[in-house]
């Protein structure tokens, strides 16, 4: 769905942006594990600002495909980020629902701002609505995986992006999915 080369070019971009919009400001990225590990990677190195990179992981209960909305922070950030603007860094959006609760979560660190920028953006009726300041791809519905994505926790190391066809994933049964 999006090759290597594809990524690159908008990580490149992304990272300019992001240069420009935080310039003069302090800046903590927060990746989300584990998906945007490798997004996280190369995104800071397209940011010529001096910078603090963080993590948080989170997991959500639901099926493979399907998010269930409940949600569980199994690691918070170690530094604390009162006193600088926070960077959200998704692998994607797709209700948005991970984000609002992930949002509203970092704000007890009371830091300057909070944004989101994520690498892919589901477009479809009826998700949760959420601010994504930065976004890499709008994608339709499929669900995808390569460039830190998964799909049963595999397809991770792929160097681009691809789509798992809905056979695959159809009628799975519910369990704990880590991000
Ligand atoms: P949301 O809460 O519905 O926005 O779901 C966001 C989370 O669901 C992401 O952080 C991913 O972990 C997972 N997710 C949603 N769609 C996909 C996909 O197409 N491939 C892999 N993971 C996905």
């Amino acid at each position: 769905m999006v090759s290597e080369e594809e990524i690159r070019k908008r990580v490149a971009a992304l990272g300019k942006q992001i240069a420009a919009d935080y310039r003069g400001m302090p800046l903590t990225l927060v990746g989300v594990l584990k998906g945007a590990f490798l997004f996280m990677g190369d995104l800071i190195r397209e940011i010529e600002l001096e910078l603090m990179v963080d993590f948080v992981e989170i997991s959500t209960y639901g099926d493979r495909a399907h998010s269930s909305g409940v949600i569980r922070i199994n690691k918070d950030l170690k530094y604390c980020a009162e006193g600088s603007h926070v960077l959200i860094v998704e692998d994607i959006v797709d209700t948005g629902l991970t984000m609002r609760y992930l949002v509203k979560h970092l704000q007890i660190h009371h830091p300057l701002s909070i944004k989101i920028c994520t690498l892919l953006r589901k477009e479809k009726q009826g998700g949760q609505d959420v601010q994504v300041d930065y976004v890499g791809f709008k994608l339709t519905d499929e669900f995808v995986v390569g460039y830190g994505l998964d799909y049963a926790g595999k397809f991770r190391n792929l160097k681009d992006i691809r789509a798992v066809p809905k056979h695959v994933y159809e009628n799975e049964e519910k369990h704990d999915e880590s991000h």
